[in-house]
């Protein structure tokens, strides 16, 4: 039995049309980023998460060249004005082996977390996060839908960052 809360929500919808469109929409948020955020990233191959994963560290502050593509290390841990750990769930293949990488462990405690294919393993992320979902545009390839829910006061507050009338 849970315990029923009714945490804030926010939910921004916004396009990028480019590939630094979508970088500068995560700086936005990687600058106000703190130990205990969740990004919870998801969308189809292509759709642009790693774009912003790269946005989202470089605004908090992690180096250029120490962000790698974790497609193989599943975890990364970026050293940036707070640790940044970059996570690819793509190749995991069921909830042992995500316990395995240790990153279960990590995320919502230990630095700030960005997370592609969340979608994956729902259940291994905190309740509170701020979930965006990108898409492709069936017309116009290079812009994507970001679709931004920020659940919980904290995770709220990071949405609002990317309200429309607040142009990048
Ligand atoms: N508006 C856009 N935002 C993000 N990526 C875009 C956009 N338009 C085109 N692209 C291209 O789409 C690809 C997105 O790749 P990536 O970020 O690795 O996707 P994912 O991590 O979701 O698989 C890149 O080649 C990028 O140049
Ligand atoms: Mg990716």
């Amino acid at each position: 039995m849970g315990t029923l809360i009714d945490r804030e929500r926010v939910r921004v919808e916004r396009t990028s049309r480019s590939p630094s469109e979508t970088r500068r929409l995560g700086e936005r948020i990687g600058a106000r980023l703190l130990s205990g955020d969740v990004l919870a990233l998801s969308g189809d191959l292509g759709a642009g998460k790693t774009q912003l994963a790269r946005g989202i560290c470089r605004g908090a502050g992690v180096p250029d060249d120490e962000i790698a593509s974790p497609t193989f290390a599943i975890v990364a841990t970026y050293r940036g004005r707070i640790p940044v750990n970059h996570a690819d769930l793509y190749r995991i293949g069921d909830e042992d082996e995500l316990q395995a990488t240790g990153f279960p462990d990590l995320v919502g405690r230990v630095g700030a977390s960005v997370v592609e294919w969340a979608d994956r393993f729902p259940g291994a992320l905190p309740a509170e996060r701020l979930e965006i979902q990108l898409a492709h545009d069936p017309v116009h390839p290079r812009s994507r839908r970001l679709v931004v829910t920020g659940i919980g006061a904290r995770h709220a507050a990071l949405a609002r960052l990317l309200e429309p009338r607040r142009p990048v």
